[in-house]
């Protein structure tokens, strides 16, 4: 209808400007589709000549029909961006190829061949950083999931394992280091200034397991020794300038494996092990086999320039990637549905070494406060999916939350049914089994079953649905028996209406009043959506402690009287209960509180409640501080909204805020005298100078709120005198959320004085975008603008704009100019970076769950995002998803 074509104000319908197009939905991947590979490639090589802006790889595959799948006349290699130069089969050139939407099809016709590929990329202009990528004059790759396919044609799935031979060659001067997978067998130089290396990796791995560096780069080196006496060479490889930085992610690296080796069995398999840092990386780091590559923020630290959270991220991220050699490496995933078969169970791995290395209670906590923060959230949204999800657009989406931490809930579940040792029977049995194979969740489960002696069938259930199961708890109390009664409901998941009950493993006890002591800890599984259980021996109603340790990834619903709270917050002999109990009494004021549902003689009891449970945490001798100061972190705001059908953003943050003031206020001695206290221990990197650190800033934190004049004498104080990055960066958050000449004075030191460190100044936009200052959304516009920021920075773009949506006063501002402010940048980042882009999008997901004026504003946004055209994959996915 040319009538109605849109037309330029000369009239001229050709130079018309047609509304773009919107984005094409993508193609929907099903996990039900499976089907294996028609081809084996058992061996692979590759030939590498480097150079930032052009880079050309040799490819020559060995293919061999595979008896297991459906015959094929052709073999598809998967491509992403590249082209094929030259094509030859079992040594001729052949031009019967085809492409067929980026990938490369090749006529075979016998039963094994050899394939032939030269393409060729330019690095320098990878800014997805997915591929073979530049990153300060060095080149690095970053293959999974699907990154491969960007630098050569391949089966880039998982469940084809192949031999990797490689040959790298370059400028001398450019990249004096050539690194590649498993033991370098010879390398030489040539006299045109270039120089090479092979190397091999014995072991058959799936292609996004391979990885490249070449660079300018220095090593810490050291050795370990492995239980059956094989010495293996560590390095850790950083640009030169980063080397003193280097120490705690080596010794971190050196207990993983000591570890590893006495807790799991697992011992490392090449003879070198090497760590390369890269300071553009879209992740925490990867597990390529034996050369794992780690984002700068995952290696570097010293007392002056990284907090103590710091340090503690990297011995986790370093054992992370360290177990991934065995689950995930040794036995990989069948295909992308199964990623929760490597990640739930190394981050469960993970955060058993963490509870090892320091404090079993205090590393638990704080594992529980990041699932209710990010994972209970996602688990009740548009995005919700089961830690092994049915279907995908992109799967870069589904390196979640829910697939990483539930995953890790999910198998801790199995092994507190079972107990460590026989979870130990059944992790062995399940190494035994699938060594060397790309293996399902199912395979997983099947080998607990088998090795610990568990009946999983029920279980397998946690696998399947989303969402978080919501458990009800009632006490009865008759004559001399206390009755339990227990259900559960699992609510409802984008296409998912109806649930099946779970088995819930509850570990409990039941306090008696006057002593404040329990006959001992009982394990109770709830397998189906009703139970009653009933206790005898009680003359007195006993107080009930449920879901000791977390022992299950459910909210529990119950309406605990405040004086049960109170007596478990002080009594409890389980430090995670004690420390939910203190939670409860806070969640459930501030939930009523903001919900406006509060009458006043409520509210002053529940605030008497909690500022007495308060002053208790705070001067209790028997309390160490690393626990006093998990103790005394409020729910966050994510926690709390998550308690409300629909939350109004700001309602809770000036709850929070005011909550906080009260008991700065109120407290103002004690915290005072707390932060002076611990001021005196004197500083290190033990656990009592840790712990020492952590309630100094909590003491700040309430005091900015209650008596601000007295909080920012005592923060620049502590910034002033400052010998740690802990210390200096909690001071300074604290100052930067207060309007006062402190606050310009600090900000600018901090950066004078770090300026030419990255991740400090990532640090330093991080504090600013994500203050409790009244104009920080005029702060974020301004940073944006800083010739630091720099958009094509996954770290400094997180460390600004992530920070910022958890600005509540900012990100939600009436106004709506804080989600118009993350939508413009998903738009501008899509094209550059569209993975790190799709992750800005859950924050404006929650419209549904969000108070009705700016649900609409948080939807407009997204319906803006969703109307530009050429969306990428990934960011099209989430926005359809949020949009749903
Ligand atoms: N597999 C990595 C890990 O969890 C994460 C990662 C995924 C890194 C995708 C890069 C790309 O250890
Ligand atoms: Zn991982």
């Amino acid at each position: 209808d040319i009538a109605r074509t849109p037309s330029t104000p000369d009239g001229n319908p050709e130079m018309a400007d047609a509304p773009p197009e919107p984005t094409k939905a993508p193609q929907l991947i099903q996990r039900e589709d499976y089907a294996p590979f028609a081809w084996l490639v058992p061996e692979v090589a590759l030939r590498f000549d480097l150079g930032i802006e052009r880079t050309r790889v040799h490819s020559a595959l060995t293919v061999q029909r595979n008896a297991r799948a459906n015959t094929a006349e052709f073999i598809r290699l998967e491509g992403d961006g590249i082209t094929p130069l030259e094509v030859t089969v079992d040594g001729e050139a052949i031009n019967s190829w085809s492409m067929d939407d980026g990938d490369l099809m090749v006529p075979l016709s016998g039963d094994t061949h050899q394939i032939e590929i030269v393409t060729e990329i330019d690095p320098s202009a990878n800014t997805q950083l997915m591929g073979l990528f530049a990153s300060n004059g060095m080149l690095c790759t970053q293959c999974e999931a699907e990154g491969f396919r960007r630098i050569t044609f391949f089966p880039d799935r998982p469940d084809v394992l192949s031999v990797y031979s490689v040959r790298m060659s370059g400028s001398k001067d450019q990249f004096p280091i050539l690194l590649c997978n498993g033991n370098l067998k010879a390398s030489g130089e040539r006299p045109d200034g270039t120089h090479w290396a092979e190397w091999h990796d014995p072991w058959p791995k799936p292609s996004y397991l391979f990885a490249l560096v070449a660079g300018d780069l220095v090593a810490n080196r050291d050795t370990f020794t492995t239980s059956s006496g094989r010495e293996v060479e560590l390095a850790i490889w950083v640009r030169d300038g980063d080397l003193e930085r280097t120490d705690h992610a080596m010794d971190s690296l050196k207990r993983a494996m000591k570890w590893d080796e006495e807790t799991f069995g697992r011992e490392y398999d090449l003879d070198t092990f090497n760590v390369v840092a890269v300071s553009d990386f879209n992740m925490g780091a990867m597990e390529n086999k034996g050369l794992n590559i780690f984002n700068t923020k995952y290696v570097l630290a010293d007392r002056a320039t990284a907090t103590d959270g710091d340090y503690d991220a990297i011995e986790g991220v370093m054992a992370h990637e360290y177990f991934h050699n065995w689950s995930g490496n040794r036995v990989t995933c069948r295909d992308w549905f199964q990623l929760s078969l490597k990640e739930g169970f190394t981050v469960l791995r993970d955060q058993l070494f963490s509870q090892d290395m320091g404090s079993e209670s205090v590393k638990r906590i704080e594992d529980v406060r990041v699932l209710r923060a990010v994972q209970f959230p996602e688990d009740s949204g548009p995005l919700a999916h089961p830690i092994r999800p049915d279907s995908y657009r992109e799967i870069s989406n589904f390196y979640t939350s829910t697939v990483y931490n539930k995953g890790a809930e999910v198998i801790r579940m199995m092994r507190t049914m079972c107990g460590p040792e026989r979870f130990r029977s059944g992790c062995d049995l399940y190494f035994d089994r699938h060594d060397g194979q790309a293996a399902t969740c199912e395979d997983f489960i099947t080998a607990i079953e088998d090795g610990a002696g568990l009946d999983l069938r029920q279980f397998r259930l946690w696998y399947r649905q989303a969402g978080t199961p919501k458990v009800k708890v009632r006490l009865e109390h008759d004559g001399d028996t206390a009755t339990l009664h227990l259900s559960q409901d699992v609510p409802p998941t984008p296409g998912q209406p109806e649930k099946l009950p779970v088995p819930i493993p509850l570990r409990l006890a039941l306090f008696d009043r006057e002593s404040g002591e329990h006959e001992g800890e009982q394990l109770v599984i709830l397998e189906h959506a009703q139970a009653s259980l009933t206790f005898s021996g009680f003359a007195a109603p006993p107080v009930l402690s449920i879901n000791r340790g977390f022992s299950a990834p459910v909210a529990i619903e119950r309406d605990t009287p405040v004086e049960d709270l109170v007596f478990l917050a002080a009594n409890d002999d389980d430090p995670f209960a004690r420390y939910e109990a203190m939670q409860d009494l806070v969640v459930a004021y501030l939930r009523d509180a903001a919900s406006g549902a509060l009458a006043s003689e409520r509210r002053a009891a529940g605030q008497q409640a909690i500022l007495s449970a308060f002053a208790s945490a705070v001067t209790d001798e028997a309390l160490d501080d690393l626990m006093r100061g998990e103790l005394l972190i409020l729910p966050g705001h994510s926690y709390i909204s998550e308690q409300l059908a629909v939350a109004d953003p700001l309602a809770i943050h000036q709850e929070r805020e005011g909550l906080k003031a009260l008991l700065g206020s109120r407290l103002q001695t004690e915290f005072a005298a707390m932060h002076a206290r611990a001021s005196a221990i004197s500083d290190g990197s033990d656990a009592v100078a840790r712990g020492a650190r952590k309630v100094k800033t909590q003491a700040l934190v309430y005091l900015a709120a209650g008596v601000p004049e007295r909080a920012k004498e005592i923060a620049a104080a502590q910034y002033d005198t400052a010998t740690n990055m802990t210390d200096r960066l909690g001071a300074l958050m604290v100052l930067a959320g207060l309007r006062s000449p402190e606050r310009t004075d600090k900000i600018l030191d901090f950066y004078t004085r770090f300026r030419d460190n990255p991740l400090v100044i990532d640090k330093w936009f991080a504090i600013q975008a994500q203050s409790l200052h009244p104009d920080v959304i005029e702060h974020v516009k301004a940073l944006a603008k800083h010739p630091d920021f720099n958009i094509r920075n996954p770290n400094r773009v997180r460390s600004l704009f992530m920070a910022f949506t958890g600005a509540p006063q900012g990100f939600h501002a009436a106004s709506g100019e804080g989600y118009r402010l993350i939508a413009d940048l998903i738009l501008e980042l899509d094209p550059i970076n569209p993975q790190t882009a799709a992750r800005f999008v859950a924050p404006l997901g929650r419209w549904r769950r969000t108070e009705r004026d700016r649900a609409t504003l948080m939807r407009a946004e997204l319906e803006r995002i969703s109307k530009a055209p050429k969306l990428s994959r990934d960011t099209f996915e989430q926005v359809t998803r949020s949009l749903g």
